[in-house]
């Protein structure tokens, strides 16, 4: 009997484009694991806001992430034996796993987790560069795109009204995110050359998902 292979797929793109929903949508419906990537960034975050780290101390990271002991489950983060998968959501810890991920030595630290993670086939890996630097050889890759107005809405509706942030606020913070995420000089955000580009601005996720399954219905 003929089985299906199983394959890795990447899903790129800046804040708020969709990619998490999308990805979860996709593995479930694949049942393949999922892997958020911005996941790990903002555990590095976390352990350097409370060790008191500065975020540009390069070996005081190096040394946290030397110490992290991460397990990567498919709902839970749990670091050094504390589950932080609910604490890593705040916007401070958001803006700082940005800051913190623009640091060669943390990208270092992390890409093998990741590759470890893409060892085994039949996942969905979720980042900014899963399909530049840390997966090259992934079988499909996506980047997922929105207009800024759309991204932060969405944000907006998933924590804005209940969390004590603007609109204008999350437009804002989506905005320096996009420039740092995307200007910074390691691992820049961007799409790779092989990369198919959805824009999702006027999709549903539903229909994202429909899409990227039709692709890899073509594929395999
Ligand atoms: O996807 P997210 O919002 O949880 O990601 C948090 C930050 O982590 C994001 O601003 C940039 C960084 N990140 C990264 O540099 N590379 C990845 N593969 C994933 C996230």
């Amino acid at each position: 009997m003929l089985t299906n292979p199983l394959l890795l797929i990447t899903i790129d793109g800046p804040a708020g484009a969709g990619k998490t929903t999308v990805s979860k949508m996709l593995a479930g419906e694949l049942g393949y694991r999922y892997l958020d990537t911005g996941a790990l960034y903002r555990a590095v975050a976390w352990s350097v806001r409370a060790a008191s780290v500065r975020s540009d101390d390069d070996q005081g990271l190096g040394e946290i992430c030397e110490k992290m002991r991460l397990r990567v489950g498919q709902r839970r983060l749990v670091l050094n034996g504390v589950d932080i998968t609910d604490r890593i959501r705040s916007p401070e810890i958001t803006m700082l796993a940005s800051v913190v991920s623009a640091r060669p030595v943390v990208r270092q630290a992390l890409l093998g987790i990741q590759r470890e993670a893409g060892r085994a086939k039949g996942l969905v890996a979720e980042g900014r560069d899963m399909g530049t630097v840390v997966f090259p050889e992934a079988d499909l890759k996506f980047f997922l795109e929105a207009t800024v107005r759309q991204r932060a809405l969405r944000r907006y509706a998933q924590y804005g009204k209940a969390g004590d942030q603007t609109l204008e606020r999350i437009e804002a913070d989506i905005r320096r995110r996009d420039d740092d995420d995307s200007g910074r000089e390691i691992a820049p955000l961007k799409p790779a050359g092989d990369a198919v580009v959805i824009d999702s601005t006027a999709m549903t996720a539903r229909r994202v998902v429909d899409l990227i399954l039709t692709l890899v219905g073509q594929y395999i």
